[in-house]
């Protein structure tokens, strides 16, 4: 039921032509596999040059963000629309990296998955604890408050709509990566959570995927776990064999 999903998150790395020329490498990689979706989340710059790239393949694209209006004067910021409009179809919203250095707040998170819906974009909504927070027991309360704020709008027919992405803040970029049984346990919470909300039916259409150093070594144990449908994945997707190998070790019995 849930086909595995594989993000390949880029933050600000990559030319134009750099993003390009790697995309057409990695559709020729992954033409066999079936079983697995990838997408991939360029710069602002290279998402209309990326999509163009890989049209009529199985790689998809995503915008690392966007802002909430429509369109208008706001100088800098880019809309669903104009991220669509490029053949854009994912977008990550509320990334650590942004709520931590550019003062994303749970209700800008609220707002862009609003309007990434309205834009027929699937939102990848980034969740997950800092190492504070786990440290001194709050990771459940930290996570159930991320969704009760970044999901406040959600209507249940929407939620097979969204991609929710586990990322402990202690494992993006560290090399620190959570063991399988945290990855489980956090996921398996998110996912009763979602079910207490929207009702158990609409909560298992829900992707959720797992990101913080994920890397072709580690993909397989966590995968395995039953609540894992996929991963965010960051440095390792730089390179894309070492991507590809993730894309390969993430296939699974759907369940
Ligand atoms: P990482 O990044 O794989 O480099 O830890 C993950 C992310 O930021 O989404």
């Amino acid at each position: 039921m849930r086909t595995p999903l594989i993000v390949g998150n880029w933050k600000m790395y990559k030319t134009v032509d750099e993003a390009v020329h790697y995309v057409k490498d990695l559709c020729n990689l992954v033409k066999n596999i079936n079983d697995v979706n990838v997408v991939i989340a360029p710069t602002f710059i290279a998402l209309h040059a990326t999509a163009k790239a890989v049209r009529n393949n199985k790689v998809k694209i995503a915008a690392q963000d966007l802002y909430w209006k429509a369109e208008g004067a706001f100088t800098g910021e880019i809309s669903g629309a104009l991220i669509h409009a490029c053949g854009t179809q994912y977008v990550i919203i509320g990334h650590s990296e942004r709520r931590a250095m550019f003062a994303e707040t749970d209700t800008h998170v609220r707002k862009k998955v609003t309007a990434a819906l309205t834009h027929s974009l699937t939102p990848i909504v980034c969740i997950g604890e800092t190492l504070d927070q786990r440290e001194s027991g709050k990771t459940f309360d930290i996570l159930d408050h991320q969704i009760a704020t970044n999901l406040a709008d959600i209507k249940t027919e929407q939620l097979a709509q969204l991609v929710i992405a586990y990322e402990p803040v202690w494992a993006i970029g560290t090399g620190k990566n959570a063991t399988p049984m945290q990855a489980a346990e956090a996921h398996s919470h998110i996912r009763s959570h979602l079910a207490s909300t929207f009702g158990k039916e609409a909560a298992v259409q829900c992707h959720i995927i797992y990101g913080g150093s994920v890397k072709p070594k580690n993909i397989q144990e966590l995968i395995a776990q039953p609540d894992v449908d996929g991963a965010l994945v960051g440095g390792a997707s730089l390179e894309v064999q070492a991507f590809f190998e993730i894309i390969s070790r993430s296939r699974k019995a759907t369940v």
